[in-house]
């Protein structure tokens, strides 16, 4: 791209901005591991000297510098022209030179710790509260497994966000003991943000904003409205912190009072440490309007291993999954691995699509999204006599039965037929609206906009139906009218009522929260699925927690809705997505650890995906939003079950130097100067994870695992093994039985899968995936993995 193109075309102002942007640009510059020779400042001249050499000048290097990553990252953000990049890409010791995108992180609990049995007042006495008769096991169970965690005491958790709202009660300090005497961060102060702000539960908090502000211009409180700090704008931050480690909140609530109870984070006596690194995009109408740069997230990631964070929580994602060389994500989680430090990332809100998955690598915990019991019932009448329950965590009531319209039917004229369901902004005519009920479809804009639209045309409340790929999934806002949200089917008998009826009228009752309204969980429609596309030899995602609708604290600063005509401040909000269920992970990860502070990040994920449940609470499988049993692709192992994972019985563990072997199967090599590939690259398949994945399975074959004994004491147990293999092949293992001595005792076995010869494919059954699951069970565990497996 020459200058002139450049400077030329002021009338095509979009393509004007995209090819200056690709003339200079910010670029990643990977090297792996350090070498260890080298101090600190030595780190930041090697990287110059290498940016030195394809630049003019020593000034022109010095102002291109973003970042050097010197921790445990080794690499450096620049900003460099297509020819500098690659050029640089071809030195030795470079693993990847990558450009960075403002990837948009997807936005992707009262109730939810209580569903898996975890459910205690931080420093209650275990005998001191008596259980009710009707509280299942679960309880008794999850209160000694939180006592034996001490609450998740003396463990770290480090979220990757948009910052943190200290003044909310799930971050108060109230009784938490000294801060951890292997901490090393700091309290960055900066705009509302002062070193007060941090304290015995807020340990650190740290901005990184260079890579923002080379996209969008220097920061500018006012435009961006944003705090130049780690305070949260936005909410997501706070929601997400909350979840993982939030203190217990007595009375938390959303606006209207939903969800009452108390809100508490999985691990509530650990410590917080707060990398904002996710800001809000400037001059745009905020719902969604977040972006976190990888160059960004690569430096946060850096300082939370050097500060001694023991987890790192991610609810970020890209939309278009990268490969690992180019996924910030990815690289940053690998130099953590090292460390023992456990990350987990939320799979992405892109669902059901399949091969929609972010954050695949398999040093990472995916976290898909399900939904709790809970429900905020409210109903919906029609004038014909039709009545159904319906959700709703709307204040907004109504009085009696007003008329009912279809969108589609009161639109201002211009409006694509496609688009007059979907009450997008101004459509409505108002004369045809005020007073009504107007039934509006998803599908374009969002949900909350369109109320606003109902209430701006004066509408009387709103029926928001979901279109078929949503299923029957509700998800619940703070809408501005009374509103129904109804499945597919409903809208259909709607439409048919409004249809038939010469006087269609209807009236929306308002919500109240009800438990055990359904069987839970169940698959959320958004929560992305495998395929794993970056690598189909690795089932993702490994896990699913509670992701719809849940309750957390939030932002003083933005309103619930997240729009910015809503006026509106609430402590604690409702909100959706993968980012909500990943932090619900890294809490039960922060407890595991603090159980069994030894184990690797491997040995973790392994515990939480062996003893998942592929059941609901009423003993059914899981369904997905098709009303079919969910499969590996949606679930992953399954729902997560923090009790159960404290005693796997077996581990499937994997080493730093593991992942470096199986980075050889990907391309995703020269990470570490003491590691190189061996001639003959093991099959990805072969990486000890606790679940397989084979596409085109044309012919046997045997995949290799080891298992862990980190079962309690040291007498001999024996694991039977034990398969339901997908349809089309038989599962065998050698050997089928294993006899343990020891604690920490390991053993080999194979997996034999052989396609059956008895069956002709048709072309259709080629290609597509067949799911099934093996165990190994002793008197008591079950160590359960799920087989996805295609035939060629
Ligand atoms: C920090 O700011 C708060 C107001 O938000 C103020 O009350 C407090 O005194 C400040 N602390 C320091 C150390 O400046
Ligand atoms: C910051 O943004 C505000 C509002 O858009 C604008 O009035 C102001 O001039 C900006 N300040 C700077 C320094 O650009
Ligand atoms: C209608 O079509 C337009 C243009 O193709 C598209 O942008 C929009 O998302 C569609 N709306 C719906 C509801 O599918
Ligand atoms: C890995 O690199 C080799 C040689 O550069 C190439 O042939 C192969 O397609 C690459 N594989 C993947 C998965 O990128
Ligand atoms: C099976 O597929 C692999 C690649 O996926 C190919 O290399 C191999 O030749 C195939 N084997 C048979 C028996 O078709
Ligand atoms: C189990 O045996 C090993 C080796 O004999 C010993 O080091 C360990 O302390 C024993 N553990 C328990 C729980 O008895
Ligand atoms: C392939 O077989 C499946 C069942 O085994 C059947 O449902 C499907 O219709 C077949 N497809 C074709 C193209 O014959």
């Amino acid at each position: 791209m020459n200058k002139l193109t450049c400077l030329f075309p002021l009338l095509f102002l979009i393509p004007l901005l995209a090819s200056c942007a690709e003339k200079k640009q910010v670029y990643i510059v990977y090297f792996g591991e350090h070498k260890g020779d080298k101090a600190l400042h030595e780190i930041e001249e090697h990287h110059h000297s290498y940016l030195h050499s394809v630049k003019e000048s020593e000034e022109e290097a010095r102002a291109s510098l973003l970042y050097s990553y010197k921790h445990s990252i080794n690499g450096f953000a620049a900003e460099l022209t297509p020819d500098e990049a690659s050029k640089l890409e071809k030195l030795a010791e470079v693993v990847s030179v990558f450009k960075s995108h403002p990837r948009k992180y997807e936005a992707h609990t009262t109730r939810s710790w209580e569903f898996v049995g975890l459910e205690e007042e931080e420093t209650d006495d275990i005998d001191a509260r008596p259980l009710k008769n009707d509280v299942d096991d679960r309880f008794r169970v999850g209160r000694k497994f939180l006592r034996k965690a001490k609450h998740g005491d003396g463990i770290i958790v480090g979220v990757l966000d948009s910052g943190v709202w200290p003044e909310s009660r799930s971050f108060s300090d109230k009784g938490m003991g000294p801060i951890p005497k292997s901490w090393k961060g700091i309290c960055q102060t900066g705009v509302a943000f002062n070193s007060s702000h941090c304290n015995r539960k807020i340990i650190g908090a740290r901005y990184y904003v260079k890579g923002y502000e080379k996209y969008f211009g220097a920061f500018n409180v006012t435009a961006n409205k944003d705090f130049l700090s780690p305070r949260d704008p936005d909410g997501h931050g706070s929601h997400t912190a909350s979840t993982a480690v939030g203190r217990r909140v007595y009375g938390a609530s959303a606006l209207g009072g939903f969800a009452m109870g108390s809100a508490s984070g999985g691990a509530p006596l650990s410590r917080l440490a707060v990398y904002k690194a996710c800001w809000a995009k400037p001059n745009e109408e905020k719902v969604g309007g977040n972006v976190c740069l990888q160059e960004d997230m690569l430096a946060a990631i850096d300082d939370a291993i050097a500060d001694g964070v023991h987890v790192i929580s991610i609810s970020i994602g890209t939309t278009d999954p990268l490969p690992f060389q180019q996924d910030g994500i990815a690289i940053g989680a690998l130099h953590a691995i090292k460390r023992n430090i456990v990350v987990a990332a939320s799979a992405g809100n892109s669902g059901p699509k399949p091969g929609t998955l972010s954050n695949p690598a398999p040093w990472i915990i995916t976290v898909g999204a399900s939904t709790l019991d809970r429900a905020f019932v409210g109903g919906l009448a029609l004038g014909n006599g039709y009545t159904i329950k319906t959700e709703s965590i709307t204040a907004f009531k109504m009085d009696k039965f007003a008329p009912l319209v279809y969108a589609a039917n009161v639109v201002v004229p211009g409006i694509a037929l496609n688009d007059s369901s979907q009450c997008l902004p101004n459509s409505l005519r108002p004369e045809l609206v005020a007073g009504k009920v107007v039934l509006c479809l998803r599908g374009a804009g969002s949900r909350i906009g369109k109320g606003i639209e109902v209430k701006r045309a004066g509408g009387a409340g709103m029926i928001l139906g979901n279109a078929p790929a949503n299923g029957n999934e509700i998800p619940s806002d703070s809408h501005f009218v009374a509103t129904a949200t109804v499945t597919p089917t409903v809208v259909e008998k709607i439409l048919d009522y409004i249809k038939t009826d010469k006087n269609p009228m209807a009236f929306i009752k308002p919500g109240k929260t009800v438990y055990k309204y359904t069987a839970a969980p169940l698959m959320t429609g958004f929560s992305s699925r495998g395929p794993n596309v970056v690598d189909p030899n690795i089932l993702k995602p490994d896990i699913t927690a509670p992701g719809l609708n849940i309750l957390a604290a939030w932002s003083g600063a933005d309103s619930p809705s997240k729009v910015s005509i809503d006026q509106r401040v609430a402590d604690f909000n409702i909100y959706t997505g993968t980012s909500m269920s990943c932090p619900h992970v890294s809490g039960a990860i922060a407890l595991l650890k603090a159980i069994h502070p030894k184990w690797s990040s491997a040995a973790i994920r392994s515990a939480l995906m062996t003893t998942a449940w592929m059941t609901n609470d009423e003993k059914k499988p899981i369904q997905d939003v098709d009303g079919l049993p969910a499969n590996p692709f949606a679930l992953g192992s399954g729902h997560f079950r923090p009790t159960k994972a404290a005693d796997p019985g077996l581990v499937y563990d994997a080493s730093y130097r593991a992942y470096l072997l199986y980075g050889c199967s990907v391309n995703f090599t020269d990470i570490d100067p003491t590691f190189k590939c061996p001639s003959k690259i093991p099959p990805g398949y072969n990486l000890n994870y606790p679940s397989i994945a084979i596409p085109n399975l044309n012919r046997t074959v045997t995949v290799k695992r080891t298992v862990t004994n980190v079962g309690i004491g040291n007498w001999t147990s024996t694991y039977v093994f034990n398969a339901n293999p997908p349809s089309g092949v038989t599962v065998k293992a050698i050997p089928n039985v294993l006899v343990f001595n020891r604690i920490g005792q390991k053993q080999r076995f194979k997996i034999v899968i052989k396609p059956r010869t008895d069956l002709v494919l048709n072309a259709t059954e080629k290609g597509q995936y067949q799911f099934g699951w093996f165990s190994w069970t002793d008197s008591d565990h079950v160590v359960r993995s799920p087989i996805a497996v295609s035939l060629a």
